[in-house]
């Protein structure tokens, strides 16, 4: 067996001696050029004119391209066509590009684009939520709007009401490696682009369209990114573009990186949103029904703000059964950059929405927020209970029913028994009780004390994403080159997808090469994201070995006059009627007897249904789940914090490797802990974004990890048939950040009798102002 093994990345060795070969890395074709954008400094407004003689004689400047020299201007958005390369009059956010700078070195480039002169006529910016509201600049029309079961009714008929509101920061992807890309043009107009780009198909597709030709004269390839996080699903585009139309203008290759400063400035994050909330529920906590209002940031463009507002709604419930649920979504408008996809794509912020509410109902009604939480969740899947095969639709909730508010029923629930298993293994009511009595002894550091729940739904809720390919070959000496339509970005999907292969064929992992993602290889592929790349991915993978193992077998059955069923590919080597063959003997006998060694293996999701515009259906083929315990210190004179101790039990399914599910789940909770602590991102009141490098930027580092830091896999199948019952793992771990929130909210509420409501990032300074306000 190659799965279920802790085996290390397939390119961990080249990742710490430095060889690992990234987008930049790859050597410079002769003649290549280098490309820098000229940005805006102003965010909204109106570009009258741009003075470039200075830009033009900077030294190794070898062209400038401005909107007005590219016609049509390529557009670079995922989603409308409303992002051109190039500003073409309006001016939508400070740090969109105004003009393209061709320069002989990259440091040429990047100098020349600071000389520019741009006359504007500069107006007031729309930068927050408030004023976005007010000038009524949002997209998708106006509020989205869910509803559940009679909210009205509920919230009066319920014994207690509370309402309040939560202000949730966005966040940078802060990738180590950089946005970068490099075109090198071919014969007959063909353009061959290599891109750190989760999306390669979106590229080749948007190259295609900004040169005006097929397709099929676009290659596009990424070999690995140095993290992605969803900052390069559609953020790489402008650089792949750029890069294209310059090498077409010049003949000559092209490569774009931008600059640390420069990818903070141009590029979109996670969005920011605010959530306000009214509550019905009883003495106990239990909820009766909520009224949520979303909104958020979505930038200047629509990016993929829509979906990202979708899955924050389909989120809005976390791990609860709520009888009556109402949820509006404003998607704003703003000068900003175009806030885009990030490791949880909305989740987090709905997720987060719900989880204060149910901290903020435990405050309320004098009881621990983990009993509250228990009270009020879905209930657990009966052990061998087959999944309910579809949604059931339309019939309106008016008590918890084991359906979400978008009316999927929840058919495979695990978080009583998970979070009975992690509260008992981690001690939390003993700590609880000991925090209790530091805090009644210690004037000056607070401790506190929350576990938290993710539930986390797995698909692309645009349907038709939910497919994959895949290309396999054998080669008559017996070793295996794959490929297949996911991205490497860190999160070794190349790893668990070789496992998979290896383990069709039952050979040594060794055999098995996987290659740069292309293309020309795998044609129309979704992004890497929504965490389903080892799901449909490994599926497709296992489809087209599983092709070429039956070809074997039939080949070499023949061959000994056996049965085809009775042919075993095991421990490196075939077995057939009596006969035991390496595997590279077998793959040159089946060459041999001309059998094609090579396939294409596709695969679908099945079951998944969702109507958008109604907010009902099946979105998502199954839930991941998952809890986290943390435990925090604060300084009430100074509002420093630290994360003690933090426990994890996550569900990874049958996991198709534990080593690296471990890291997912362990980077996943310090970046979603970041998020929601130190990661603070401000904008001036011209829109200007202040926070734009690690000096002012602060991301977690390792001296932030916890201390105790015990992270561990909940091993039960997956009731679904994904790739050998494992589970998606990508992003689900990151919202056990948010025990590290409500850990600090309970530190706060240790020091008066009030709810800290505090806002998120709970940044030194917000903690410091939460404790203020309780005295
Ligand atoms: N892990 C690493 N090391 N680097 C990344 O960029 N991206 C995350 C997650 N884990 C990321 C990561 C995001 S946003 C997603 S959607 C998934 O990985 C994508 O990969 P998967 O579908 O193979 O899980
Ligand atoms: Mo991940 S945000 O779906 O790329």
């Amino acid at each position: 067996m190659n799965v279920a093994k802790p085996l290390p990345h397939e390119s961990a060795r080249l990742h710490v001696t430095g060889t690992a070969r990234y987008t930049d890395d790859v050597p410079a074709p002769a003649g290549c050029l280098h490309l820098a954008f000229g940005v805006s400094e102003i965010a909204r407004g109106t570009l009258d004119g741009l003075d470039l003689d200075a830009v033009r004689a900077a030294p190794g400047v070898v062209a400038v391209l401005t909107a007005e020299d590219l016609d049509p201007v390529p557009d670079c958005s995922p989603s409308l066509h409303d992002e051109p390369l190039l500003c073409t009059g309006a001016i939508h956010y400070a740090g969109q590009p105004l003009y393209l700078v061709v320069a002989d070195s990259h440091l040429a480039a990047r100098r020349a684009a600071r000389l520019h002169e741009a006359r504007v006529t500069e107006e007031t910016p729309i930068l927050t939520i408030d004023d976005a509201l007010a000038a009524e600049s949002w997209f998708d029309g106006g509020p989205r709007i869910w509803s559940d079961g009679d909210v009205d009714a509920a919230l009066d008929a319920a014994p207690h009401r509370l309402t309040g509101e939560i202000e949730i920061g966005g966040q940078e992807h802060f990738y180590l490696e950089g946005q970068a890309a490099l075109a090198i043009p071919s014969e007959a107009g063909e353009m061959h682009v290599l891109t750190s780009t989760q999306h390669p198909t979106e590229i080749q597709h948007k190259v295609a369209d900004a040169l005006g030709v097929p397709m099929h004269a676009v290659r596009s390839e990424v070999r690995r990114m140095g993290g992605g996080f969803g900052g390069k699903e559609s953020q790489g585009n402008h650089l792949a573009v750029a890069c294209a139309v310059a090498a077409r203008a010049t003949g000559r290759a092209c490569r774009m990186r931008y600059d640390r400063d420069d990818d903070f400035v141009v590029t979109g994050k996670r969005h920011d949103f605010r959530i306000a909330y009214e509550v019905g529920h009883d003495a106990e906590g239990r909820l009766h029904a909520i009224r949520f209002r979303h909104w958020t940031r979505c930038g200047w463009s629509q990016d993929l703000s829509l979906p990202v507002a979708d899955r924050a709604m389909l989120h809005a419930d976390n791990a609860y059964d709520i009888p009556a649920m109402e949820i509006s979504s404003w998607r704003l408008r703003t000068n900003m950059q175009s806030a885009t996809a990030f490791r949880g794509f909305g989740g987090p912020q709905g997720m987060l929405g719900v989880e204060r509410v149910l901290d903020h109902v435990a405050h309320a009604v004098g009881r621990d927020p983990l009993e509250v939480r228990r009270r009020n969740f879905y209930e657990d899947a009966a052990e061998g209970k087959a999944p309910a095969p579809r949604a059931l639709r339309g019939a309106a909730k008016a008590e918890k029913n084991g359906r979400t508010h978008f009316g999927q029923e929840v058919s495979d629930f695990c978080l009583n028994e998970l979070v009975e298993t992690l509260a008992a293994d981690c001690d939390y009511a003993g700590r609880r009780a000991r925090v209790a009595e530091w805090n009644a002894a210690n004037p000056v550091l607070k401790r506190g004390i929350a576990l938290t729940p993710v539930k986390f739904g797995i698909s692309f809720t645009l349907t038709h994403l939910n497919q994959a390919g895949a290309l396999v070959h054998v080669y008559s000496d017996g070793s295996i080159h794959l490929n297949h339509g996911g991205t490497e970005m860190g999160q070794g999907l190349h790893s668990k997808v070789a496992q998979v292969a290896a383990d069709r064929f039952g050979v040594d992992l060794a055999r098995v090469k996987i290659t740069a993602t292309d293309t020309g290889k795998v044609p129309n592929t979704s992004a890497t994201a929504a965490s389903s790349g080892a799901d449909l991915n490994g599926m497709a993978v296992k489809a087209a070995c599983d092709t070429i193992r039956d070809r074997m077998a039939d080949a070499l059955a023949a061959a000994h006059q056996a049965d085809p069923a009775s042919v075993v590919f095991a421990g490196d080597e075939v077995r057939v009627g009596g006969a035991t063959y390496p595997f590279e003997r077998a793959a040159a006998m089946a060459y041999a007897a001309r059998v094609s060694l090579s396939a294409t293996g596709f695969y679908a999701t099945p079951e998944i249904d969702w109507d958008r515009e109604a907010g009902q259906g099946r979105p998502f083929y199954y839930f991941a789940y998952g809890a986290s315990c943390s435990e925090v210190v604060i300084d009430v004179l100074t509002g420093e914090n630290r994360i003690l101790r933090t426990d994890i039990l996550h569900d990874a399914g049958a996991s198709l490797n534990p080593a690296l599910d471990l890291g997912q789940i362990e980077g996943g909770f310090v970046q979603g802990a970041g998020w929601l602590t130190t990661e603070e991102l401000v904008w001036d009141d011209r829109g200007r974004l202040r926070t734009h490098a690690p000096s002012t930027y602060k991301i977690p580092c390792a001296s932030d990890v916890p201390e105790m830091f015990d992270v561990a896999l909940w091993h039960r199948e997956n009731r679904q048939e994904t790739i050998y019952r494992s589970k998606a793992v990508g992003e689900p771990p990151f919202m056990h950040g948010i025990s590290a929130f409500m850990a600090l909210s309970d530190a706060v509420a240790s020091c008066g009798g009030r709810y800290p409501a505090l806002d998120a990032p709970a940044t030194a300074e917000r903690v410091l102002g939460a404790v203020r306000r309780m005295a």
